[in-house]
C-alpha cells in the first residue's frame, strides 16, 4: 500500500496526515486549527481517501489472490465499525457491499442506497422486525445464528411468499485476536452454531453437531435457500494462521454436506478481523498476505476433498475505517503527579473521553497521542490523556509522550479511532456524542452532525 503524502509520519496515522514546518497537523490539506475552528472538539475526523485506499486495497487483494486460485471474492464492509449514510455510499463506490449487523445498521445502508441484494444481515439475535425488513427488501442474505432463527426466518418468509437466501453461521472452535489464535473443541459464547458434534456420556453413536442441523433444517425448509456457510473467528487479529484453520473447517463441513443431501453449497465467508496498528511500530496484517495464505490453504483442501472451490466472501470493518479516523480534542487541564516509585506521570484533561472512545475502558486498549496544533522543543513527559468523565478508569490513553510544554488549549490528536469510536460512543454524563467529519482535498463536510442537548432533551419525556 502507499506510504501517503510527502512528510506522512506513517502508522497509525491515516496517509493524508502531515505534520508542516511550523508544527501544524493537516489531514488531506485541512489544518486541524481549521477543524478546530468549523466543527469544535471533540469530533471524529475521517480521511475519506484513506478510506477508499484500504477499501480497494482489501478488495484488489482477495480478488486477485482468490482469482488466481479460480475461486472469486466479494467483501463485505462490517458497518459495525462505524456506518453512516456517506460511509456505506464510498464502501460501495468502491466495490464492496455492506454488512449490518441490526435493523438500524440496515436503514442506514439503505438510505445510502445500497442495493438489498448486496446486504447481509448479522445478528444472535434478530427480531421479526429486523428480519421482516430484511426481506422486504430483498436483502442478499440473512445470516442465520441458530435452530429458533432457522425456523424463524421460514415462517417470516413464508407469510410473505418469498425464499430467503440464508447462510448458516457457525463456530469452528478457531477463536483468534490480538497476536495469536487458539483453536478448541468447545464453544463457550453466545454466537453460531458448533461444528463439533455432541459427546454424549451414556456411552451412544454422537449425534450431528449444531451446524450440521442447523444445515440440514434449511436444505429441508422450501422458504429457505441456503447460499453458504458462514465462520467469523474473531477481531483485531494479527496472525493469519486462524483464518486458514477456520476456512479448512468450514470446507470440510461443505463437503460433508454435500455428501449427504447433495447440497454442495455455493459461498463461504470467512469473516472479519483483520488487525491493524494502533501505536507507531506496530504492524497491521497485510491484506495480500492473508488473502494469498488463505488462497492457497482453501485450494489445498478443496483438492483433498475432491470438491470444487466455492465463491468466497470476507466483512472487515476495522482495517477499513479504523486507521482512516482520528479523533480531535482540545486540552483543558494538566496536573502532573508524583508517582510512589518517583516519576512524574502528567494527567491531560482532554474534552471527551470513554463516551466517545471506550476501548480503552473495554479492553484496555492502547492509543497513541500527539499535541498537533504546534510544535514544541520541550521534553517529553510521561502522560495519560484522560477525558472529562465522572470515573477514574475514563482513560483516552493510557501511557504516551507528550511535550512537557502541554497546555490547556493545546489541539491533540488521537490516531486509529475510526472503528469502534463513534460506533460504540455512548451519552454517559450526559455528554453529547461528536460529529463525524469528512476531509478530502483540502475540504471538510460534516458526516453526521455533533449532538446537543437539545437533543438530548428531546427524548425525555419528563
Ligand atoms: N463480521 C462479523 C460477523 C463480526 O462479528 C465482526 C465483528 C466483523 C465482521 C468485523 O470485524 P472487524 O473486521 O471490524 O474486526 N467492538 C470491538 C470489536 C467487536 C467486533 C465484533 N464483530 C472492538 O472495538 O474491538
Amino acid at each position: 500500500m502507499s506510504t501517503g503524502l510527502p512528510g506522512y509520519p506513517g502508522e497509525p496515522w491515516s496517509r493524508g496526515v502531515r505534520r508542516g514546518e511550523d508544527g501544524v497537523v493537516e489531514v488531506a490539506g485541512v489544518g486541524v486549527h481549521d477543524l478546530a475552528a468549523e466543527h469544535g472538539t471533540p469530533a471524529y475526523v475521517l480521511d475519506e481517501a484513506d478510506f477508499r485506499a484500504r477499501a480497494r486495497a482489501y478488495r484488489t487483494a482477495f480478488e486477485t489472490a482468490f482469482r488466481a486460485v479460480g475461486s472469486d471474492v466479494d467483501v463485505y464492509y462490517a458497518g459495525k465499525a462505524l456506518l453512516t449514510v456517506a460511509v456505506a455510499r464510498w464502501a460501495r463506490e468502491e466495490g464492496l457491499r455492506v454488512d449490518t449487523a441490526s435493523g438500524g445498521e440496515l436503514a442506514v445502508a439503505l438510505r445510502a442506497g445500497v442495493p438489498g441484494p448486496e446486504i447481509g444481515l448479522h445478528g444472535n439475535n434478530k427480531s421479526d422486525a429486523e428480519i421482516g425488513r430484511a426481506l422486504d427488501e430483498g436483502v442478499g442474505r440473512i445470516i442465520v445464528d441458530s435452530l429458533v432463527e432457522v425456523e424463524r426466518v421460514a415462517r417470516l418468509a413464508g407469510e410473505r411468499g418469498v425464499v430467503a437466501p440464508v447462510m448458516v453461521r457457525v463456530t469452528t472452535g478457531v477463536h483468534a485476536g490480538g497476536h495469536e489464535y487458539i483453536s478448541t473443541a468447545h464453544e463457550d459464547q453466545k454466537f453460531g452454531l458448533s461444528i463439533a458434534a455432541p459427546r454424549p456420556t451414556d456411552g451412544s453413536a454422537a449425534g450431528d453437531s449444531p451446524a450440521m442441523t442447523a444445515l440440514l433444517d434449511v436444505v429441508a425448509r422450501p422458504e429457505l435457500h441456503l447460499l453458504g456457510i458462514h465462520s467469523h473467528i474473531g477481531s483485531q487479529i494479527l496472525d493469519p494462521s486462524g483464518f486458514e484453520v477456520a476456512a479448512r473447517a468450514v470446507l470440510e463441513l461443505r463437503a460433508e454436506l454435500a455428501a449427504r443431501t447433495g447440497v454442495l453449497v455455493d459461498e463461504v465467508d470467512i469473516g472479519g478481523g483483520y488487525g491493524i496498528a494502533y501505536l507507531p511500530g506496530e504492524v497491521a496484517l497485510d491484506p495480500e498476505r492473508v488473502a494469498k495464505d488463505v488462497a492457497a490453504a482453501v485450494d489445498a483442501v478443496a483438492a483433498d476433498l475432491g470438491t470444487p472451490l466455492p465463491r468466497f466472501s470476507i466483512e472487515p470493518g476495522r482495517a477499513i475505517v479504523g486507521p482512516a479516523g482520528l479523533t480531535l480534542y482540545t486540552v483543558g487541564t494538566v496536573k502532573p503527579v508524583t508517582l510512589d516509585d518517583g516519576r512524574v506521570r502528567t494527567y491531560v484533561s482532554v474534552d471527551g473521553g470513554m463516551s466517545d472512545n471506550i476501548r480503552p475502558a473495554l479492553y484496555a486498549a492502547q492509543y497513541h497521542a500527539e499535541v498537533v496544533g504546534r510544535a514544541s522543543e520541550a521534553e517529553p513527559v510521561l502522560a495519560r490523556v484522560v477525558g472529562k468523565h465522572c470515573e477514574s478508569g475514563d482513560i483516552v490513553v493510557h501511557e504516551v509522550q507528550l511535550p512537557g510544554d502541554v497546555r490547556a488549549g493545546d489541539l491533540l490528536a488521537v490516531p486509529a479511532t475510526g472503528a469502534y469510536g463513534r460506533s460504540m460512543a455512548s451519552n454517559y454524563n450526559l455528554l453529547t456524542r461528536p460529529p463525524v467529519v469528512a476531509v478530502r482535498d483540502g475540504e471538510s463536510r460534516v458526516l453526521v452532525r455533533r449532538e446537543t442537548v437539545e437533543d438530548l432533551l428531546a427524548l425525555d419525556e419528563g
